[in-house]
């Protein structure tokens, strides 16, 4: 039996999110900048290192896995990760193989996934205007992303969608969106701008306190707090309306990092103590290195006893550097 994972704060660890590539099919304004160079593919682990990370930290006591990327769907055959994986849930070692994703892919990969053993699935949709989607991804097509979620819905996936909320973009768009999701059973989560990476654009003008969201939405909709919790970092509310759940996301007003049980790999092997920090420790080094897995174990062991407390994310006028210099596709959020 080996020791499970607990930070110096006493936060056991027990989610995995694992971005399996850098890149994307789209370009989203808060995530990327319009030109990005991608990684050479030396430098990102193999389908096979994936695997075997990831199954030592399942040995370790996490129950949770979550496929990110960039769009982790464009990753090649990356549905043989998915089915390797699967292999800890039919064991009852795993409770969650899920993953977040741009939705451009679903249509390809929704009964493959569900058949490797996913079940629910987080969509990254932060509007259902034309117009407005091309604006925010600069690449995309909403009507690919809404075959896609039709897809993952016969499939049997449950939905999350999530939306970051934009000021002067897609600030009124939530009514739209509430009322979307309750009509097909899907969840909504709402989310704040976090500072990550350089992008085109100044992220002060853009962001939006969701604390002020919510008291617009309660003008209109009846939210009744509920205890629904998946272990990720949402809060969540009952739209009495649609009968939907509706879950806010607030890094910057309402900080979460007491609860948090996540840590965060990196398609090339770099273990993320924090998504709001810079330290990290490399575990490609130690996977290439040698064959036997109680060196990878060291190394993640050292990993969390320098989990920080939290992250220092400020979003204000005067600050206009992002907090952390990667972008937010390089952990998948
Ligand atoms: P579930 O709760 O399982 O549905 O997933 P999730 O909300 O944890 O994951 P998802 O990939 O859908 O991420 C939604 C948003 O939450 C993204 O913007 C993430 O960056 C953000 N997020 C997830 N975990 C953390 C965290 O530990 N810290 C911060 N600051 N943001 C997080
Ligand atoms: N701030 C908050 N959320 C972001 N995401 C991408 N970039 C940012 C950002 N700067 C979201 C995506 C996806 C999730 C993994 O992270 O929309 O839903
Ligand atoms: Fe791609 Fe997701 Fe980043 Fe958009 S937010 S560019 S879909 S990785």
């Amino acid at each position: 039996e080996k020791t499970p994972l607990v930070d110096p704060f006493g936060r056991h660890i027990s989610y995995l999110r694992v971005s399996v590539t850098d890149r994307c099919d789209f370009r989203c304004v808060y995530c990327m900048a319009e030109q990005m160079q991608f990684l050479p593919k030396s430098e990102v682990l193999s389908l096979e290192e994936l695997d075997r990370v990831c199954s030592a930290f399942i040995e370790r006591g996490v129950r949770k896995l979550r496929i990110t990327g960039g769009e982790p769907l464009v990753r090649k055959d990356i549905l043989h990760l998915f089915q390797r994986l699967g292999r800890h849930l039919a064991s009852g070692a795993l409770d969650e193989l899920t993953l977040t994703t741009n939705g451009s892919q679903l249509k390809t990969y929704a009964v493959g996934l569900y058949e490797a053993g996913v079940r629910r699935i987080n969509v990254s949709l932060d509007t259902l205007d034309d117009a407005m989607f091309a604006k925010i991804t600069r690449r995309g097509r909403l009507a690919q992303v809404l075959e896609g979620l039709k897809a993952a819905h016969e499939a049997g996936l449950s939905v999350k969608i999530n939306a970051v909320a934009l000021r002067g973009i897609n600030d009124q768009a939530f009514d739209e969106m509430i009322r979307f999701c309750g009509e097909r059973g899907f969840d909504l989560t709402l989310i704040e701008t976090m500072p990550l990476g350089e992008i085109d654009e100044d992220r002060t003008d853009r962001f939006l306190p969701l604390s002020l969201v919510k008291a617009d939405l309660e003008t209109r909709w009846t939210l009744e707090d509920i205890p629904h919790r998946t272990g990720g970092p949402a809060r969540y509310v009952r739209v009495r309306e649609t009968g939907g759940r509706l879950g806010f996301i607030t890094p910057l007003t309402q900080n979460f990092c007491e609860g948090c049980n996540r840590v965060r790999l990196t398609c090339t092997g770099t273990l993320f103590m924090c998504l709001g920090q810079e330290d990290k420790a490399d575990l490609r080094t130690v996977l290439r290195q040698s064959s036997n897995n109680a060196d990878l174990h060291a190394a993640i062991d050292q990993a969390i006893k320098r989990k920080p407390k939290r992250h220092d994310f400020i979003i204000d006028g005067a600050t206009r550097a992002p907090a952390v210099a990667r972008h937010m596709s390089v952990t998948g959020g």
